[in-house]
């Protein structure tokens, strides 16, 4: 057995990972770590827990782990990694601190990186498009959740190098923002739709833009701190008032004409053998992955216009965050991929 614990464990990342290590037949979670809730236990912060390690303080949470997940806020993970390395235990980081240049990391983060020579040892947890270097790693830098559904409802196309323009508007569910975020009460969030950090703005946009221009540069497989071509493009979040989801529409103009059927088809030979991601007729609805670790895409053509629209929706909480890193941490360990996770959503 694989012996986890969680730091954040009281945050919604936290929670589930929780819910998906306890079912996970190949992982024994020994210790939950959170401020807040040190010496109490599991059910104090989680009411739907019937069993579970005791919340600790970080250092004794993580004492009898192999493997750490931190789920913080970023630039925590920066200060424990290096620790928690030099102690010989892997991590698994579901934070931003891990995953960009440390010049962009602080453009966009409005603080300087504190442990920069630690991102050589980095790799970026999108499995579906790193996993060749993601066996035995030291560091996984899981993605961001936007970043997850829209860099692989765009891959295809730019790895094709068939991209000529792409505008990217996403929606996401409340628990995107944390359990303590701001301006996520009911009272603001029921019946209310809106723009958040729009164009250029949203510090998911160079994390796509790094991706993608990995996938021009390098093709099907990448390598995280290999090749990148520049990619610009605008991104466009906003919140709906649902738990969790997200959907991503990303508009794109294709430097050649191409069929429907053909840029499926280029589609699913792109994702063929991948366990998570679906590329169907239907077109993709939060709720069919709704707990589920999965990918929905879907593609049309504008007859009209020429301009393709291709949709993804991923839950953000699973795909987008807990569930990612478990596919990671079987990853890391070379299990099967699909070991603690589920394919399909919580219907209604
Ligand atoms: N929510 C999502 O959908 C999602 C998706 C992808 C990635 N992420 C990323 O995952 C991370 C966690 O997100 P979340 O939504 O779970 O946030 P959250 O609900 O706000 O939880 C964060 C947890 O981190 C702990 N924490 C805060 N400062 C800490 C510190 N200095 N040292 C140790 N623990 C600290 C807090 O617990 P205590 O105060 O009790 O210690 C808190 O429960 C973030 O980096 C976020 O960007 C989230």
């Amino acid at each position: 057995m694989i012996r986890a614990a969680i730091v954040g464990a009281s945050g919604y990342g936290g929670a589930e990972l929780i819910r998906l290590l306890k079912a996970h037949p190949e992982v024994e979670l020994v210790g939950l770590a959170s401020r807040a809730y040190a010496g109490k236990p599991a059910s104090a912060a989680w009411p739907q827990l019937l069993s579970g390690p005791d919340f600790a303080e970080v250092e004794d949470a993580v004492d009898e782990a192999e493997v750490v997940f931190l789920a913080t806020p970023n630039g925590v993970a920066m200060d424990l990694a290096p620790r928690l390395l030099e102690d010989g235990k892997r991590v698994i980081d579901l934070s931003a601190d891990f995953r960009l240049d440390p010049r962009v990391f602080e453009a966009w983060y409005g603080f300087p990186h504190r442990a920069p020579s630690l991102l050589k040892t980095a790799r970026y947890g999108l499995v579906e498009l790193h996993r060749r270097e993601l066996a035995g790693a030291r560091l996984v830098a899981n993605p961001g959740c936007y970043v997850t559904a829209a860099t692989l409802a765009l891959a295809p196309v730019f790895a094709e190098g068939i991209v000529a323009e792409v505008l990217i508007a996403a929606a996401s569910g409340v628990s995107g923002a944390g359990r303590g975020a701001e301006g996520t009460a009911f009272a603001e969030t029921n019946e209310d739709f809106r723009p958040y950090k729009p164009a250029g703005r949203h510090r998911h946009t160079p994390e796509i833009e790094q991706n993608l221009g990995r996938v021009r540069a390098q093709g099907r497989w990448l390598s995280t701190w290999g090749p990148e071509d520049p990619v610009r493009l605008t991104f466009v979040p906003h919140l709906v008032p649902m738990t969790r989801g997200i959907l991503v529409t990303a508009f794109v103009r294709l430097g050649r004409d191409l069929e429907e059927a053909r840029l499926l088809e280029l589609y699913r030979g792109f994702y063929d053998g991948e366990p998570f991601v679906r590329v169907g007729e239907t077109l993709p609805r939060t709720k069919a992955v709704y707990g589920a670790n999965a990918v929905r895409i879907a593609l049309r053509r504008d007859a009209r216009t020429g301009w393709w629209t291709v949709f993804a929706a991923i839950d953000n909480l699973v795909k987008g965050a807990a569930g990612q890193a478990v596919q990671n941490l079987n990853a890391v360990y070379g299990l099967n991929e699909t070991h603690g996770l589920a394919l399909e959503g919580l219907w209604p």
